[in-house]
């Protein structure tokens, strides 16, 4: 009998990644939701896998779609809300900020995955949730606007304290920070400056101190294999994803090295933001995101977050930077 694995976000960075991994073990099957399941029926990454369409918005879609699992794969958005126009009415008829309501919803898809899959304990062995820390807590108050961080925290605590029987079967993946965070953000990719060297402006990110980069599409399924499979991490395990710890100086060194170019980290600070025209509230979610990564770690200083080496993860399969910036198509900033 081959053991059934549900991907939430299995056409995304993350859970298509975790889809790869999973359809080299013989031993496993798998469920991958997502809303349009028609839109991906001929997509040939998926042709091993059952599309089962659920919302995360929709509770008894998800218990439908986790029906007879033995792992699950969770993952929620906290980026996506903010795409949508409701999300800005709703902030606006509230009296809130966008990114309050973007958290509160992440909370609630969380919370919507913990009651469905609550349902299934009886033959669930691992629930692996992709995680941040709740810098709120960790900061002990201190950061109070690093909210696409907080929700998970918050629906990782909610589960804990409501559901103990889930919680003794679940493991957490606290994810780094994308490498190709610069293809969805312009303002990170590297700028030709008239010397011809080049910057990479850096916000909310830590000066000076090692950041864990993560390359989703190739690391996150070897992660949540360790998560699931290897007996170094046992269920109520917490791993730090990443595939190498460096720090932005560093990358700077690597990704000029590659191009034969020099290259240099520069802080780009709050009020640069403000000065660019990004909106307050979104400075302010991505600088304190910064204070709480350089002052408290990505994980808060949780002692219980451990690195992947120590958890199973067979590492030569990582991505290694300098190989991955060398393979990555530059040629809209050279
Ligand atoms: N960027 C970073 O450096 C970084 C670092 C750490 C953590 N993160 C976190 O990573 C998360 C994003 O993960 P990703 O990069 O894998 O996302 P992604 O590539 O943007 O894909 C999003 C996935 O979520 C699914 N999805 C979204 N809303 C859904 C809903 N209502 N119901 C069901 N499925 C839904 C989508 O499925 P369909 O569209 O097919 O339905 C898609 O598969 C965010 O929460 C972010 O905070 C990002």
């Amino acid at each position: 009998m081959t053991k059934l694995l549900v991907i939430i976000g299995i056409t995304g960075l993350q859970g298509s990644s975790v889809s790869r991994v999973f359809q080299n073990e013989p031993d496993w099957r798998i469920r991958g939701i997502t809303r349009n399941p028609a839109k991906y029926k001929e997509d040939p990454q998926f042709q091993d896998v059952e599309l089962a369409a659920a919302d995360l918005d929709d509770q008894t879609s998800l218990e439908k779609a986790f029906k007879g699992a033995n792992g699950i794969y969770a993952m929620t958005n906290f980026w996506e809300s903010l795409k949508e126009d409701a999300t800005f009415q709703q902030a606006e008829n509230q009296g809130k900020k966008p990114n309050e309501i973007a958290m509160e919803r992440e909370i609630q898809h969380g919370k919507n995955i913990i009651q469905a899959a609550a349902k299934q304990v009886a033959t669930l062995d691992r629930l692996v949730f992709s995680t941040l820390s709740d810098s709120n807590k960790w900061s002990n108050g201190e950061i109070k606007w690093n909210l696409h961080f907080d929700g998970k925290g918050r629906y990782e605590a909610y589960l804990k304290q409501q559901f103990p029987d889930l919680a003794k079967k679940t493991s957490y993946l606290h994810v780094g920070y994308y490498l190709s965070n610069w293809k969805m953000n312009p303002s990170f990719a590297p700028r030709k400056e008239e010397d011809g060297n080049f910057v990479i402006r850096k916000f909310g990110l830590p000066n000076g101190k090692p950041i864990p980069f993560i390359n989703p599409p190739n690391d996150t399924g070897h992660f949540v294999r360790a998560l699931i499979l290897s007996p170094s991490a046992p269920p109520g395990s917490s791993m730090l994803g990443y595939c190498e710890l460096t720090t932005m100086e560093e990358y700077c060194t690597i990704w000029g090295g590659v191009h034969g170019v020099q290259c240099r980290a520069e802080v780009l600070t709050y009020e640069d933001a403000l000065a660019q025209g990004m909106p307050e509230w979104m400075a302010l979610e991505i600088s304190e995101s910064g204070t709480y990564v350089t002052k408290f770690g990505w994980a808060g200083g949780d002692p219980e977050v451990k690195h992947p080496k120590d958890l199973g993860v067979d590492v030569s399969k990582l991505t290694k930077i300098e190989e991955w910036i060398r393979q990555e198509d530059w040629s809209s900033v050279l």
